[in-house]
């Protein structure tokens, strides 16, 4: 389905309480899952990859009611499996579109003597899983892929715990490791080559479970075997969710959004850091905790003058996920925003380096792109297009926000991918360009 959005004339006013985490519902959903005990979360985020992960739990044996939804997101009473461990489903795993399901459970399956087939969407085939398979088969589960994507079998149980140097700094591969050597005897580390989302690090402990951090942050272990305990999580509102707005306003002159309730932990806030450097006025203040991640509010006041930057190989863990939307305000500075290490942009929801690049140039930004770079300049002009969201939820918010900039209509194919991660993106956008004020 083509949606089309029309450049706005006004600037964007308000406050928005952006949805729960993505990252953090995931984990608060799986961790309970796996815990003894009842949890009760909320806050969660209800979007088509969080209810992958729910539907993957309720197959596995964990028992999930909804008790409740409000506008900071549903509530769910979650009963884990415990200690009798998850069962074998009659059929196949259906992961959709989500990564974080996929990844997360075969590190989970690993540590028990099932036998579970995972599968997914045809953007999750194609996909990378031998870079989880492969730490968690020297621990000694197995895995039968065709050539490393999906579908898997994960056939678990047995594990003893590894020291894992992984070659990516990737939140899923250390996770998926992590909640293996949980259930693996001796102790299990993962060592990144640069630090990514440490979510799980935050969460586990109040699921009862000690995760050893090294001084540099860049070794995370745990000491198996040890089991879950369930406990009460509030999830916060989604920086990478809120960035959209962020930048949306950073770009429109005028505009002044105030995004409350955010998880502002640092390995997710890269973006803040670049859109300061391109020149934007953000003010970020931290109100409290909890389930263990700072919380606040993002306030952002729209300010001319915006310029270029670089954005170095080792930041873009830290925002890995905002590229998009960062490449998208590159155009509304001046000079070139160049964006160094990004070859991971290639096995996301879709290879959003080629899509970034195609899609900029149709809307008549100048970019030029290599394996693992890109250069936006900023000419300050885009054009009204067609583009492709490619069935990638991130690329459908980045082009709505062009949108914003652009001499004429964007249309966006495929638009409703939002729905992986902000189901109500463009209420919430609509909102804000319709507002007189707070
Ligand atoms: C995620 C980690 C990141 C991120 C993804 C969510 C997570 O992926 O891009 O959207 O929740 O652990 P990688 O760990 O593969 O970098």
């Amino acid at each position: 389905m083509s949606t089309r959005f029309v450049p706005v004339e006004r600037p964007l006013l308000g406050t928005v309480r952006v949805p729960g985490d993505k990252s953090i519902s995931h984990r608060a959903v799986l961790f309970a899952a796996m815990a003894e005990g009842t949890s009760r979360l909320t806050g969660v985020l209800d979007s088509a990859d969080v209810r992958s992960t729910i539907s993957a739990v309720t197959a596995l044996g964990a028992r999930v009611e909804f008790s409740g939804a409000g506008p900071a997101g549903l509530g769910l009473t979650v009963n884990g499996w415990g200690a009798a461990g998850p069962r074998t489903p009659a059929t196949a795993i259906d992961c959709g579109n989500s990564g974080t399901t996929c990844r997360l459970l075969m590190g989970v399956l690993a540590g028990w003597p099932v036998s579970v087939t995972l599968d997914g969407d045809a953007s999750l085939r194609r996909r990378p899983m031998r870079r989880i398979a492969e730490p968690l088969e020297r621990m000694g589960a197995h895995f039968a892929a065709t050539d490393g994507r999906l579908p898997v079998r994960v056939s678990g149980g047995g594990l003893h715990g590894a020291a894992y140097a992984s070659p990516v700094a990737s939140a899923q591969v250390k996770t998926a490791v992590l909640l293996a050597g949980l259930r693996a005897e001796g102790e299990t580390s993962v060592t990144e080559p640069a630090l990514s989302r440490d979510h799980s690090e935050l969460l586990l402990p109040a699921f009862g479970v000690s995760v050893c951090v090294s001084e540099d942050r860049l070794t995370s272990s745990v000491a198996g075997p040890v089991s879950l305990t369930a406990t009460d999580v509030a999830v916060p509102a989604d920086p990478s969710s809120a960035a959209f707005l962020a930048g949306a306003a950073a770009m429109v002159p005028g505009s002044e959004v105030v995004l409350p309730g955010v998880a502002l932990n640092p390995t997710r806030l890269g973006f803040v850091e670049v859109l300061r450097r391109m020149g934007a006025d953000l003010c970020v203040e931290a109100t409290g905790s909890v389930g263990g991640e700072a919380v606040g509010s993002i306030t952002v006041h729209y300010r001319s003058g915006l310029v270029g930057t670089t954005v170095t190989a080792a930041e873009v863990p830290s925002l890995i996920d905002e590229v998009p939307l960062l490449a998208v305000v590159a155009v509304c500075t001046h000079g070139t925003t160049r964006f160094e290490g990004v070859g991971e942009l290639r096995v996301k929801e879709s290879d959003r380096l080629a899509a970034i690049a195609e899609g900029l140039g149709r809307l008549g930004a100048v970019v030029r792109s290599g394996d693992d770079w890109l250069e936006v300049d900023g000419t300050g002009r885009l054009h009204g297009a067609t583009l492709d969201s490619l069935g990638d939820h991130r690329l459908a918010m980045a082009w709505a926000v062009a949108s914003l900039v652009a001499a004429g209509p964007v249309t966006i194919e495929e638009f409703e991918a939002v729905s992986v991660s902000y189901p109500r993106f463009a209420a919430d956008l609509a909102a804000l360009t319709q507002s007189t004020g707070k």
